[in-house]
């Protein structure tokens, strides 16, 4: 499955269907492409701020999309004339070859115009059976551990710039804890307070965890299969 990092937190998914996650493309410095060039059947929104949110409606609008968010701030997309699906954390929705639940984040949220939505929310999906988690923003929390980890992620989307999330530090623990199997590093560079240094993350998943840290280039592709795990066992402490 061909997988598109279009910057910060935005990836699209061009499975059996395509899903489109957090499409921040007018105004995020690392897009290549216009909001107006992206194709989806659903866009999933983790939460209110901008950069996340983005050109949601837009998109929606034009595609045909169908939105899935926190039931406040899906029922304020629905009221711009597209179809939303405003669920809430532990919620569920299955289209067949594409499924998705509503899981917790530890992050704030609001409209554009400052308003309360929601709480800010990750997604465990499944499009054509890979399961993926996207994490939105957050902050480490041990649900990962207790209750996404259970779900036998594939590829995880993390968060790992700092200062309006968790950190590389803390993603890596949090690689550790969802014992997933592939990691892709977001939500980081774009901005200066959240410079990161990539090479050091994707070192320390290899070393730390049982992970492959699959790094892209915004405006790049991964091509994603399933697969196993690698097959180390011995930890060590960080
Ligand atoms: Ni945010
Ligand atoms: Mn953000």
């Amino acid at each position: 499955m061909k997988i598109d990092y279009i910057g910060h937190s935005c990836v699209l998914l061009n499975g059996s269907k395509k899903v489109l996650v957090d499409p921040f493309i007018t105004g995020n410095p690392k897009a290549k492409i216009t909001a107006d060039e992206v194709e989806a059947d659903y866009i999933l929104v983790t939460h209110g701020h901008a950069d996340h949110l983005g050109d949601a409606v837009e998109i929606a609008k034009r595609t045909g999309a169908e939105v899935i968010a926190m039931v406040e701030l899906g029922n304020w997309i629905g009221a711009h004339g597209v179809t939303a699906h405003p669920i809430n954390i532990g919620g569920s929705l299955d289209f067949g070859d594409f499924k998705v639940k509503m899981v917790s984040a530890t992050h704030s949220s609001c409209l554009p115009t400052g308003e309360y939505c929601g709480l800010a929310a990750g997604f465990i999906f499944w499009l054509d059976d890979i399961c993926f988690y996207h994490a939105g923003d957050t902050g480490l929390f041990s649900d990962m551990a207790y209750v996404i980890a259970g779900f036998e992620i594939d590829l995880s989307f993390l968060p790992i710039g700092g200062y309006y999330t968790m950190d590389a530090k803390d993603a890596v623990k949090a690689v550790k804890w969802l014992e997933c199997k592939d990691v892709m590093p977001i939500h980081y560079n774009t901005f200066p307070a959240i410079t990161t240094d990539l090479d050091k993350f994707v070192h320390d998943v290899t070393i730390h965890t049982v992970a492959t840290a699959r790094p892209v280039q915004p405006g790049e592709s991964l091509e994603y299969e399933k697969r196993g795990r690698r097959p180390i066992k011995k930890y060590e402490k960080i």
